[in-house]
């Protein structure tokens, strides 16, 4: 059956935080890392393990606020283009960084969930992950979302293939595309859209990440590069957060 959906895309904005609360969903994009190892005469590779370190105190701080969903940026599909050298060293800390902190997704109760065209990573990597995913999916209180080989285009067109395919297949007809029909789509679906949009290093651009579900995120962009990000700069983003005004295209 084919719905008009202005009214009900309109209430979903009902349930979301306006003002002055903790965000359910914080996205971060953790950048800074190459030009921290220039800093310190290092190179870039010590900058990904030093961000291995603000990824801990990250998800320390997340917890003690009561964020419950936490995307990390952390591997783009631009990301590919990078040295050889360089995605070899990226996938190796990642594999490392799975291993060593499994501990402390089961302490913390912590669901460990991954976007992104992970086919594309390589199979070690991609077992890791898959072992690390399926001995935490039992946990309903906190996710750690990590976004791999990720682009919000490339999420947004696999959405819309999947939807094609359903089309053609005779299951869904062109009238049932609505916006909340193709979120459906998306690779975590059941995910709330983030509130809060961390950017370290000061850049303020998206670099093609979560498109679709950012479209009502507050932006918070720091200085601070990603290797020196600790709790008290997430709770820094935490308190500008609580003092903006969501609007949601409605007046105040
Ligand atoms: C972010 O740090 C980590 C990844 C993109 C994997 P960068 O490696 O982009 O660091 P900068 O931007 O060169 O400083
Ligand atoms: C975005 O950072 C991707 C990640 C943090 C994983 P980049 O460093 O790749 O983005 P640009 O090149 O500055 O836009
Ligand atoms: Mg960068």
């Amino acid at each position: 059956m084919t719905k008009r959906s202005v009214s009900t895309e309109v209430k979903r904005n009902d349930g979301r935080a306006k003002h002055g609360n903790t965000p359910r969903h914080v996205a971060i994009i953790m950048d800074g890392n190459g030009r921290w190892a220039e800093k310190h005469g290092l190179p870039r590779i010590s900058g990904h393990e030093e961000g291995a370190k603000a990824v801990r105190a990250v998800l320390r701080a997340a917890k003690e606020a009561g964020v419950k969903y936490l995307t990390l940026y952390a591997f783009s599909v631009e990301n590919w283009s990078r040295p050889k050298s360089e995605i070899d060293g990226l996938m190796r800390l990642l594999r490392r960084f799975v291993q060593k902190n499994e501990d402390d997704l089961h302490k913390n109760q912590i669901r460990l969930r991954i976007i992104g065209r992970t086919e594309d990573l390589p199979e070690a990597v991609q077992q890791d992950l898959a072992g690390a995913m399926e001995r935490t999916a039992h946990y309903s209180d906190s996710q750690l979302i990590l976004a791999l080989s990720y682009g919000g285009r490339a999420e947004i067109t696999d959405a819309a293939r999947r939807m094609a395919a359903r089309v053609k297949a005779g299951e869904l007809e062109p009238g049932d595309i609505t916006e909340s029909a193709f979120a459906e789509h998306l690779y975590a679906p059941d995910i709330p859209d983030p509130d809060l949009m961390i950017r370290t290093s000061g850049e303020y651009r998206l670099s093609n990440f979560l498109l679709w579900q950012l479209s009502y995120a507050e932006f918070y962009v720091t200085d601070v590069l990603w290797p020196d990000f600790r709790e008290a700069d997430f709770q820094k983003a935490m308190k500008a957060y609580a003092e903006r005004e969501r609007r949601f295209g409605d007046v105040r």
